[in-house]
């Protein structure tokens, strides 16, 4: 069992496909609760203030208003965020308000269109703040302090070998300055969820990414004990890293709490618009050296994050994003410098990447700037300085035997040879570029475990318990099909329970495009011990030898016939004991150091270059991305098909990062000013993996959901560059931008 891949590796159709097709699989906005409270929030019309009133008469007085809710009934502690050193954000504004849009109050009404109109005569009186919009605006002399610490919400150093040096040696030094724009998420569900009391608990039915995270935040503002408060992960249409914070989870349990009714709330768009998380606008300062043959020798970046009005991922954004500045290369003498910044903008917060697609901005464009200063070709320098498996990372971390960097780039190369003889003497209008990555799978230096366990069932069956929230990705299927594998089942063979707060145990966040690999592991391990178990408790019911048997998935055979997993389970539960299998898997991680930033920040990385063709049309800045070719080293395909579906969707939200989104604070509140890719702006992605196995991971595999789309915008910025002969630093490359690339281009 186990070697002979008979699921993973395997493609078919996914598990959830057609109840999605059909309309059978239901989001949480699907459910009929009766006798529903509908919530609506009233939000903050000032970006920094402080509250000197709030008059609810008018709202109270409507009739089928039940109750409204301010800070002062918030029961427990009115601050959360995911990340322990940074619970800042109040479920509802205490005194001042930090962002415009921000919770202030919040009404329960028996219909949503009562709730709706009593928000609106909620009367807040403000006594408005300086607000800053900028990093070096919340930085600068006389800011007004957003937080009682001050603005700067967090700081990371990284120092390796002797930069200084090795840049007074260096025979190149490029440098320039990089901007990345704040971008909404656009999931297609937006934030949605409801409550109910049941037996004294508080049940939450929500759009998640991470149940168990929500559930110690949920207990934390709502100060019940654990076993009072319950969240059970709803179909989710999406996170992208903006369902990893609380939403509608606090106020729907909040109401409940304090109704004892069951309530529901979904964000409309404009409110998610408004009061969601964004990602991280950067600004990278960037220098990099190298030698007269192309060899790295040192990098030298400034990384400057908007966090927005709280700090929500805020500190893993600047932490990872400062751990991969120097991109898929081997690069001695390295100095980091990270910080995130509170602004009054609404906050920032995870989203695909986190914080790594805006520096590989930086590298990419570093190293077309070495190669043609050098008149090397670039993906030859890429290659040069390709990270090989022993190699050092610039957090001193030497890698293990999964790195595939190269054969991506060897790759991509031929791709770019054939491409670039097709597209012939059509120089000034197409262009190829390339960008290259790696990515840490899990969280950046600490533990972060995931559990799982198998269980006989009542039919004699299986079932697998695991905290993992499938958000689209298709983690359900993945998982299932790691314990299939181990088992020598089939998915279908396998009934699955996840992502519910009392039924299954912590697996962490459905982020870090962790799951695959951690969660992963774990459920190997949990089907392993199962299998030992199994075999064991036979042995002693039948007395042969445990080498004896062979446990066929259904039952265990032995010389003298077979015991039945129910016959097995209830031997055992003769003596006490369980027919069950627990994994847990935690990669082995060394946490950065605080001053120098050395450690060993992941366990394992996942590496891919991708390739782009685009036309840029010189009369009206338009560039069409014709062509994109990626290959991503992703250790094994568990489901190819989903590999291929990541690559082909992050890649797709890579054109978008690229060439149009720009979350514009002050005027985008949906997505008829918001553009994003339709099927018009991505060409076919040409996807494809290779398999470098990870000694650690489950059947060899690593991630692939966030990497699919991190080298997307540098392989297209590069191709302009190589197409037109304009660099552009700032994203995304739109129409404004080009043009007037192209025009002082022009001028000169
Ligand atoms: Mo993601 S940014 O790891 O949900």
């Amino acid at each position: 069992m186990g070697t002979f891949n008979k699921v993973v590796g395997v493609d078919g159709v996914r598990r959830d496909t057609v109840d999605k097709l059909t309309g059978k699989e239901r989001f949480s906005g699907d459910y009929k609760i009766p006798g529903a409270l509908a919530l609506a929030i009233a939000r903050s019309s000032e970006a920094h203030a402080l509250i000197k009133n709030i008059d609810l008469t008018k709202a109270k007085a409507l009739p089928g208003v039940v109750r409204v809710f301010t800070a002062e009934d918030v029961p427990g502690e009115n601050s959360y965020g995911i990340i322990p050193i940074t619970k800042d954000q109040p479920m509802l504004a205490a005194g001042k308000v930090r962002f415009k849009g921000e919770a202030v109050a919040l009404v329960a009404a028996e219909s949503l269109e009562v709730a709706r109109e009593a928000a609106a005569l909620i009367e807040v009186e403000y006594e408005p703040l300086k607000a800053s919009f900028t990093p070096e605006e919340a930085l600068a002399d006389g800011a007004e302090a957003i937080h009682d610490k001050g603005n700067l919400c967090f700081e990371h150093d990284s120092l390796m070998g002797d930069p200084d040096k090795a840049f007074a040696e260096a025979a190149v030094i490029v440098e320039d300055t990089y901007t990345t724009s704040a971008i909404e998420h656009s999931y297609m569900e937006p934030e949605s969820g409801f409550a109910v009391m049941e037996d004294g608990v508080v049940v939450v039915t929500v759009s998640t990414q991470n149940p168990h995270y929500d559930h110690a935040d949920l207990c934390r503002l709502l100060g019940l004990e654990e076993d009072k408060v319950r969240v059970k992960q709803a179909t989710t249409g999406g996170g992208f890293g903006g369902k990893l914070d609380l939403s509608v989870h606090s106020y729907v349990a909040l109401a409940t709490l304090l109704t004892g009714r069951p309530s529901r709330l979904a964000y409309t768009r404009e409110e998610s618009f408004a009061a969601s998380a964004k990602r991280h606008s950067f600004t990278i300062k960037y220098r990099t050296a190298a030698d007269a043959e192309g060899n790295l020798l040192a990098v030298d970046a400034e990384l400057v994050a908007d966090t927005g009005a709280y700090a929500s991922y805020g500190v893993a954004v600047a932490m990872r994003a400062a751990v991969h500045a120097a991109g898929p290369y081997m690069v001695p003498n390295s100095r980091v410098y990270s910080r995130a910044v509170y602004t009054n903008h609404v906050f920032s917060g995870a989203m695909r990447g986190f914080g790594v697609p805006q520096v590989a901005l930086a590298h990419e464009s570093q190293m077309e700037k070495i190669a043609a200063k050098l008149g090397m070709d670039p993906i030859e320098l890429r290659l040069k300085n390709a990270l090989k498996p022993g190699d050092k990372t610039i957090t001193g971390q030497v890698l293990g035997d999964s790195v595939g960097i190269r054969e991506c780039l060897e790759k991509i190369k031929a791709v770019r040879d054939e491409w670039g003889a097709a597209k012939g003497d059509d120089d000034g209008v197409r262009g190829i570029g390339v960008g290259a990555m790696l990515y840490g799978i899990g969280n950046t230096g600490v533990s972060n475990p995931s559990t799982a366990q198998i269980r006989v069932n009542k039919e004699g069956g299986v079932t697998l318990y695991t905290g993992c929230a499938d958000i689209g990705q298709g983690s359900d299927h993945v998982l299932l099909g790691i314990c299939a594998e181990t088992l020598g089942l089939a998915r279908e063979d396998i009934a699955l329970v996840r992502a519910d707060t009392m039924l299954t145990t912590n697996a962490g966040a459905t982020s870090a495009s962790r799951q695959t690999y951690i969660s992963g592991n774990a459920v190997k391990a949990a089907a392993e011990m199962f299998i030992a178990k199994a075999v064991e408790a036979a042995a002693k019911v039948s007395g042969s030898a445990a080498s004896e048997l062979c446990f066929t998935g259904t039952a265990v055979k032995g010389p003298d016939g077979e015991l039945s997993l129910l016959e097995i389970a209830e031997s055992l539960r003769a003596e006490g004991r369980e027919l069950e299998g627990e994994g847990y898997f935690d990669p082995e991680t060394v946490p950065l150091d605080h001053h120098t930033g050395q450690g060993k920040p992941y366990s394992t990385y996942g590496f891919a270059a991708q390739l782009t063709l685009v036309h840029v049309d010189k009369a009206t800045a338009e560039v069409r991305v014709e062509k994109l070719f990626a290959v991503h080293d992703i250790g094994k395909a568990i489901y190819p098909q989903g590999v291929i579906g990541q690559i082909s969707g992050g890649s797709a939200m890579g054109v978008g990062l690229a060439l149009m989104e720009e979350f514009d604070h002050t005027s985008d509140k949906n997505f008829d000013t918001y553009l994003i890719p339709t099927v018009l702006d991505v060409p076919d992605v040409e996807a494809s993996f290779i398999e470098h196995a990870e000694p650690t991971g489950p059947y060899g595999a690593k991630g692939v959901g966030e990497p699919a789309l991190i080298p997307t915008a540098p392989a297209i910025v590069n191709a302009i560059a190589d197409a037109v002969g304009v660099r552009i630093t700032s994203l995304p490359a739109n129409l404004e931008r080009v043009h007037s690339a192209l025009q002082l281009m022009g001028g000169k």
